[in-house]
């Protein structure tokens, strides 16, 4: 076998077989297949396609590039959550607690942010001593004991998808749904979790801008987790707009803990008890949506998902008095509203600039070698379908760069697509795609 005759194949539009598909991985992570041949590869698949059958080869060798967790020393059932990528999307640190204190265990391997989205270790780490660092031993002991925990992705799962990933970025082919589905869900399916719920993100702030394309992309995540032994579950939200007022990492995190005790933005409270939902019917624990969401209420008011989190914080060594008291939580010193310069309502609120601005204003990376500010960010003070006036608060900014505090203004104010009354109400929930009647 050789690259040249895979490539051939490919750019003819003819399907690629197992081996031929393994041979491109595994040469690839060990450089014997290189950059350039790997890129012709790459776009030949963007513009013919993967059918199923390759696009699940392609999946295993990915898995098998690399470590996989297994999770037979915990008990019960083992849950785990994803999204594609939002902004202001803190989903897992309110979805975590709340399934914990039902008893599942939750089991999730996390990563930074990069780009325009936050990641869920940056957020956590606001939080002082927080550590994501957790041997295998720990991480499950820790669910053992507390039915969660939350670490960081070792580079030893999936490290032939890193690799990829990393020239897709750069060669035009991340958005192809065959590569997106192997990719995410090589790294999903190397950890074994019993029940995977996945947020594909809908919008102009996501790679999938229409919900007929997120649910062909949902469609085959489906396909390969049930394939691979997972029951696994898409719900479909919509990215026009950040999720929740919190853009930034202590800001988000103060915002998951408002919403575990009732009080955070509708919005995301919506999402986290549409996403727990499924999962309690998945699992069995519910039997139907309205039992499900009663159990959900129930852990809320009676602060047992707010102690979840807490006893989280305290077994991977953080301070658990700033769940009690979120003054703790530093924000950035510089301080700036931003007022609205036209009247009308709400029509957007670009997400993928919110989050370009947020990273701008220190929240995020532009590089994975960047430090983050934990305290910067983005508060908004407005909704889609918000009314708003001429001189109005649009969004509150903290940062640390002075000297783009103008231009963040200024782009800020663009962000918010100011007009007539919408037609249609805002929706934050745009379909689901899934195998088990619930
Ligand atoms: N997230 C991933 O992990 N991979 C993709 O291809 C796209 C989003
Ligand atoms: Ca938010």
């Amino acid at each position: 076998m050789n690259i040249q005759s895979i490539l051939e194949k490919k750019k003819k539009g003819l399907k690629l077989n197992k081996d031929e598909i393994f041979y491109f991985v595994e040469g690839y992570l060990k450089d014997e297949v290189k950059d350039y041949q790997a890129s012709a590869l790459l776009m030949a698949i963007c513009i013919r396609g993967l059918d199923f059958e390759e696009t699940s080869h392609l999946t295993e060798a990915m898995i098998k590039s690399g470590d996989t967790v297994d999770l037979e020393e915990v008990e019960g059932e083992k849950v785990d959550k994803h999204s594609t990528g939002g902004v202001g999307d803190t989903t897992t640190l309110v979805v975590g607690p709340l399934l914990a204190s039902c008893g599942l265990a939750f089991t999730k391997l996390s990563g930074r942010g990069l780009g325009h989205t936050g990641g869920t270790l940056d957020k956590l780490e606001s939080i002082a001593g927080f550590r994501i660092d957790l041997s295998r031993e720990e991480f499950i002991r820790n669910i053992n004991d507390i039915k969660i925990a939350i670490m960081g992705q070792t580079a030893t799962i999936a490290p032939a998808d890193k690799k990829i990933y990393a020239l897709r970025d750069v060669t035009a082919t991340v958005d192809d749904k065959s590569l997106i589905a192997s990719s995410i869900m090589s790294k999903k399916l190397a950890i074994g979790s019993d029940i995977l719920l996945l947020d594909v993100k809908v919008g102009s702030g996501s790679f999938m801008k229409t919900v007929e394309e997120a649910e062909a992309l949902g469609a085959t995540m489906v396909k390969l987790g049930y394939e691979f032994g997972r029951k696994t579950y898409v719900l479909l939200s919509n990215m026009d707009e950040p999720l929740g007022y919190a853009v930034g990492n202590s800001l988000e995190v103060i915002e998951a803990i408002d919403t575990l005790r009732g009080q955070g933005p509708a919005d995301l409270k919506e999402l986290s008890m549409a996403i727990c939902s499924k999962i309690l019917l998945l699992s069995g624990i519910s039997s139907d949506r309205k039992e499900a969401e009663k159990l959900l209420q129930e852990k809320i008011d009676s602060g047992e998902a707010l102690e979840k989190f807490k006893e989280m914080v305290s077994a991977q060594g953080g301070d658990p008095s700033y769940i009690d008291d979120v003054s703790k939580f530093e924000l950035s010193a510089i301080k700036r509203e931003v007022l609205s310069t036209g009247a009308g309502y709400i029509k957007e609120i670009k997400a993928l600039q919110i989050g370009e601005i947020a990273k701008e204003l220190g929240a995020g990376r532009a590089t994975k070698e960047d430090s983050v500010d934990l305290g910067a960010g983005i508060l908004l003070n407005k909704k889609i379908d918000d009314p708003v006036e001429e001189g109005e608060l649009l969004a509150t900014l903290y940062t640390q760069r002075e000297s783009i505090l103008e231009s963040a203004v200024k782009d800020l104010q663009s962000a918010f697509v100011i007009g007539d009354k919408n037609q249609q109400k805002y929706e934050l929930l745009l379909g689901e795609v899934g195998r088990e009647d619930v």
